[in-house]
């Protein structure tokens, strides 16, 4: 629930029939309203880059032989954390800021086997004609210096409405199950409550990051080498 959700709930209970109730209420709808459509169609553009990824996932299984999607999981940015990122940078909570400063209202990200599959993806995502890149970040071939790894793109993509076609803004990130495990725990680690993340701890999360990618060269080279004979033993029935 968001606080726009929580301050009508609070109205509702403190003043459910008085005349100063009502007319907050109405006034609190008004204001809520543009934002509620701005969410209705931050969601529908997520559900297109959802769609997308699942008709790769099942016309590249075909041509690699196996699904290069493990998971999607999708997220939507709440009021609450929009609001925060806005006065962050300085500025003030309208719909239009939303839309041209904040990148990451729609969340997707794509969980692949292999590295290869991430490469694989994103190609094939970007080739469509109605994709627009805004931005890309490469954390694979440049991870950060904590270690992470994950490849994030921005881009715009058209929802089609009864009356309009709007571009909208939507944050993919890409990672393997190997970077995802190191993301997610990193994450929960960095975030306990009032426990300071000492020195000695970077380096062992960056330790274990540096283990999770060659886990994953690894794999990719089993793979690969799998693939190669796969190849040889077809070619020669040939
Ligand atoms: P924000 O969107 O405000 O975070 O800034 P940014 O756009 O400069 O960040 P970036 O594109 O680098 O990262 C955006 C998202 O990637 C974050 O919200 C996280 O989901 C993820 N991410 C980035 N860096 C890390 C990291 O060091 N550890 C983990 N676990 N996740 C990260
Ligand atoms: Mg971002």
């Amino acid at each position: 629930m968001d606080e726009l959700e929580r301050i009508e709930r609070d109205l509702q209970r403190t003043a459910p029939d008085s005349e100063l109730g009502k007319e907050l209420r109405g006034r609190l709808q008004s204001y809520a309203s543009p934002f509620r459509e701005l969410r209705a169609y931050y969601k529908c553009a997520m559900m297109e880059v959802e769609t997308k990824f699942r008709v790769l996932n099942e016309e590249l299984s075909l041509e690699y032989d196996h699904n290069p999607i493990e998971t999607i999981k999708s997220r939507m940015k709440s009021l609450d954390s929009i609001a925060d990122k806005l006065i962050s940078k300085g500025l003030n909570f309208t719909v239009e800021n939303v839309e041209e400063h904040i990148f990451d209202v729609a969340g997707i990200r794509v969980i692949c086997g292999f590295p290869s599959d991430i490469d694989a993806l994103a190609k094939a995502f970007l080739r469509q004609d109605d994709i627009v890149l805004v931005e890309r970040k490469d954390y694979i071939s440049n991870p950060k210096e904590n270690g992470y790894r994950s490849l994030h793109l921005i881009v715009e993509v058209p929802i089609f409405l009864h009356d309009e076609k709007k571009m909208m803004k939507v944050e993919v990130q890409f990672r393997t199950m190997a970077m995802d495990w190191w993301a997610s725990l990193e994450h929960k680690i960095r975030y306990k409550k009032d426990v300071e993340v000492s020195p000695e701890m970077e380096r062992e999360l960056y330790a274990c990051a540096e283990i999770a990618a060659s886990l994953d060269r690894r794999m990719e080279a089993i793979n690969r080498k799998l693939h190669a004979e796969d190849q040889k033993d077809t070619d020669q029935d040939q």
